[in-house]
């Protein structure tokens, strides 16, 4: 176990409402989780999102049925890996971004996925070890996985709730046991809008995530977009695996996402293009990698 202990990290958050998970404690090793009925929760039979993207990123935390429905997508988009990774870099630059020139110092992360290198808590605590970061999302293996992310910086503070984007109200309620949602917040969404099957609900969701946070918050968004057609007959074969679809938006929706804010420069953008480390890796391929990433900043 590394820095803070795993039951310091609050997990007793994760299981609320009716429909949540029972987690009787958390220690590491984890516990077999299970429902209410005694039933395990983590089914390796159906494949993942956040093990599919393990696997594409050359992680260990997924099961034969998520590296097969992997490996359908690579037959048919063999880009997809790189995009994986240039996803996982968007991400690690938005947060420094959102630290280093917004001040930002909470972070609300809807749709997790299992740890990997760069985790939020991780780029925000080293630059700004007082931040605060709440993750969320609704994979049982990724809260399995969950104390993995929890050992934060002492003056900071990493949590782990196990919830549906769908029911943003409990997330925001849930995370203000951790977060002071009167003062500026971070809520990044990397990869799961397109998870949200209907955009109007999509946008619903983001909607209410930020209304009620101060001015001063930010949004950061990443997505694959519709740009691509084997991309595009990708991710119908990927639908078709059992895994819950991930819907291509067009970039003028994935833009909308951010409707009522400022976006920061350069805007949505494909993700290599994000303000890129001048002295980073230069990715050959750039703009025709289909996935968008942008911030944007609340002023009212
Ligand atoms: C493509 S992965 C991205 C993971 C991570 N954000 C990243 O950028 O590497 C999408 C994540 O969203 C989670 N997810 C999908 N639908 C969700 C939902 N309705 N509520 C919460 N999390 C969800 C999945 O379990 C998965 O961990």
């Amino acid at each position: 176990m590394r820095g803070r202990a795993v039951g310091e990290c609050d997990l007793a958050h994760a299981p609320q409402s009716g429909a949540a998970p029972h987690v009787a404690s958390v220690r590491w090793p984890v516990p077999a989780l299970t429902d209410q009925d005694g039933a395990p929760l983590i089914d390796s039979t159906v494949p993942h999102s956040a093990r599919i993207f393990d696997f594409w990123l050359g992680g260990k935390d997924h099961f034969d049925v998520d590296r097969s429905a992997g490996e359908r997508v690579l037959a048919t988009f063999p880009a997809m890996t790189e995009l994986a990774r240039c996803s996982r870099q968007f991400v690690g630059r938005a947060v420094r971004y959102l630290v280093e020139e917004e001040g930002v110092r909470q972070f609300l992360d809807v749709g997790t996925g299992l740890p990997t290198a760069g985790n939020t808590h991780e780029v925000a605590q080293q630059l700004a070890p007082d931040s605060r970061i709440v993750y969320v999302d609704n994979d049982p293996l990724v809260l399995a996985h969950a104390g993995e992310v929890l050992t934060c910086s002492p003056e900071g503070a990493a949590d782990y709730l196990h919830a549906d984007a769908h029911d943003p109200d409990r997330i925001l309620a849930e995370a203000s046991r951790t977060l002071d949602l009167d003062k500026p917040v971070a809520v990044m969404l990397m990869g799961v809008l397109a998870h949200i099957d209907r955009y109007d609900v999509a946008r619903a969701i983001v909607h209410r995530l930020m209304q009620d946070l101060p001015v001063g918050s930010c949004l950061a968004i990443r997505d694959g977009t519709d740009t691509d057609e084997a991309y595009k007959t990708a991710m119908r074969e990927y639908g078709e695996s059992g895994a819950v679809p991930y819907r291509l938006r067009s970039p003028e929706e994935i833009t909308r996402f951010f409707s009522g804010l400022e976006l920061v420069d350069p805007g949505v953008v494909p993700c290599p293009l994000w303000r890129p480390y001048p002295d980073g890796p230069v990715a050959a391929s750039g703009a025709a990698v289909p996935v968008l990433g942008g911030v944007a900043r609340k002023l009212r």
